[in-house]
């Protein structure tokens, strides 16, 4: 017998912080012990337990195509044994920049990195070095990864700049971060009113998905891009999620948005640490070694992910998921929302493409706020009876699922059928 996650949960806190190495994967937010994955195949993630689930966390976003799909584990089986780093250039490297250069036009120059967290670090320092101004404004519930100015949040007042939201952070960096609220064009112009001339950049996630799945409402993103362009503000897209997740480009290539900067992570190395920045060549030549912005890697351009990077895109343009991922997307919230209008339950599913958050709270959502209105104890109680049932969500409210291309028609109506039950039962427990 294998040890069971419960053990393995025992074993990793005696030498792993909080047992984790993601604070996310420590259910707190949903309470129980998490579960130890020992495989992954298309859809179906199998743990030490013996047990099988239907994936919708697709490891938080990256795996558009599925657990080992066999074309990119044998990229990524070639690659590594020709040799895992070299700490020089590789051919690979320039074909991927090629690529994503070809597919999002906006990235005139691309710099690899390992991670997203990494990218925006790099964006929001390449913005300060460029512009030579020091403030930022970002938007209340993204998340741009943990580097110190993006883990800040809204202080008392919007035009003071922001509070941090991690021990260790300094308040003189959270004070040149102003914080305000998603799809508030105003705001934004009051903070650019009386700081434009220390304002190095505005950055956003275009479609938010860390506050569970928030949309720009029409007109907010262009008007971002209006108020920056006039003030000399760079624009900062963090694509990290949305990155070829709704067709084979950016969000901001598919709504002719003209970001200066943008961040990119997760699809782009098809499973394996990865991240990048791109944008104008202007911007990009201060990076070092061209100009004074410094920034590195022992492993930047790795050929192993850059190899699983080029897998992954070059399939997903070969073969245009995009609408099949969008139908599931609908079906399966188009289900959620029937299901919770037949029993009167406060829940609503918005989706985009194949990103969906079930929102235990009953008005649309535009921003965190709102967003906050969600009854977290509702959705664990829908977590667990999902997860007892086989299925795999992300273990938070404010999460995306994501739907991946191995998804198919009778997934979903599993799914649905498993989510009809579990909000009959948790109903009849008085848990919703
Ligand atoms: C929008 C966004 N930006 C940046 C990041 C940070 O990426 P990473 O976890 O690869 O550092 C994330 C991670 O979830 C993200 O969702």
């Amino acid at each position: 017998m294998n040890p069971t996650s419960a053990e393995f949960f025992e074993r990793a806190r005696k030498v792993i912080p909080g047992g984790v190495n993601s604070p996310v994967r420590a259910f707190n937010s949903v309470g129980g012990t998490p579960v130890y994955m020992t495989r992954g195949h298309g859809t179906r993630i199998f743990s030490t337990d013996g047990r099988e689930y239907i994936d919708f966390c697709a490891s938080w976003g990256p795996l558009i195509l599925g657990h080992a799909r066999p074309e990119v584990i044998e990229a990524i089986s070639a690659a590594a044994a020709e040799g895992t780093t070299f700490g020089t250039n590789t051919p690979r490297e320039v074909e991927f920049a090629e690529l994503l250069h070809r597919l999002v036009p906006s990235l005139e120059m691309v710099r690899l990195v390992n991670s997203g967290t990494e990218a925006v670090m790099t964006a929001i320092r390449l913005a300060r070095g460029f512009t030579r101004r020091r403030k930022i404004i970002k938007f209340e519930g993204c998340y741009h990864g943990h580097a110190d100015y993006l883990l800040v949040s809204a202080g008392s007042g919007l035009l003071t700049g922001g509070i941090t939201t991690s021990a260790g952070v300094s308040q003189t960096v959270a004070e040149e971060v102003f914080v305000v609220p998603y799809n508030n064009l105003g705001a934004v112009k009051e903070v650019v009113r009386r700081h434009n001339k220390d304002l190095a950049a505005i950055i956003i996630e275009p479609v938010a998905g860390n506050m569970g799945l928030v949309q720009p409402q029409p007109g907010f993103l262009q008007g971002l891009q209006k108020v920056a362009r006039n003030n000399g503000i760079l624009l900062i897209l963090d694509e990290v999620i949305t990155g070829f997740r709704l067709g084979p480009t950016t969000y901001s290539m598919m709504e002719k948005l003209q970001p200066d900067l943008t961040c990119l992570g997760k699809i782009i190395g098809g499973g394996m640490p990865i991240g990048g920045l791109g944008g104008r060549a202007e911007i990009m030549n201060h990076l070092a070694p061209m100009g004074a912005v410094y920034q590195a890697g022992t492993l930047s351009g790795n050929p192993v992910a850059v190899a699983a990077g080029l897998a992954t895109i070059k399939l997903l343009e070969k073969e245009n998921p995009y609408p099949g991922l969008a139908r599931l997307g609908k079906k399966l919230s188009d289900g959620l929302n029937a299901m919770a209008k037949k029993r009167t339950l406060a829940l609503h599913c918005p989706h985009l493409g194949g990103i969906f958050t079930p929102f235990f709270c009953s008005g649309p959502v535009h921003d965190l706020t709102t967003a906050k209105t969600a009854n977290t104890k509702a959705f664990a109680a829908f977590f667990h009876g999902m997860l007892q049932r086989g299925f795999y969500l992300p273990p938070a409210q404010f999460e995306v699922g994501f739907i991946s291309a191995a998804h198919t028609e009778n997934d979903i109506d599993r799914f649905l059928a498993a989510a009809d039950e579990t909000l009959a039962s948790e109903s009849a427990k008085g848990n919703l």
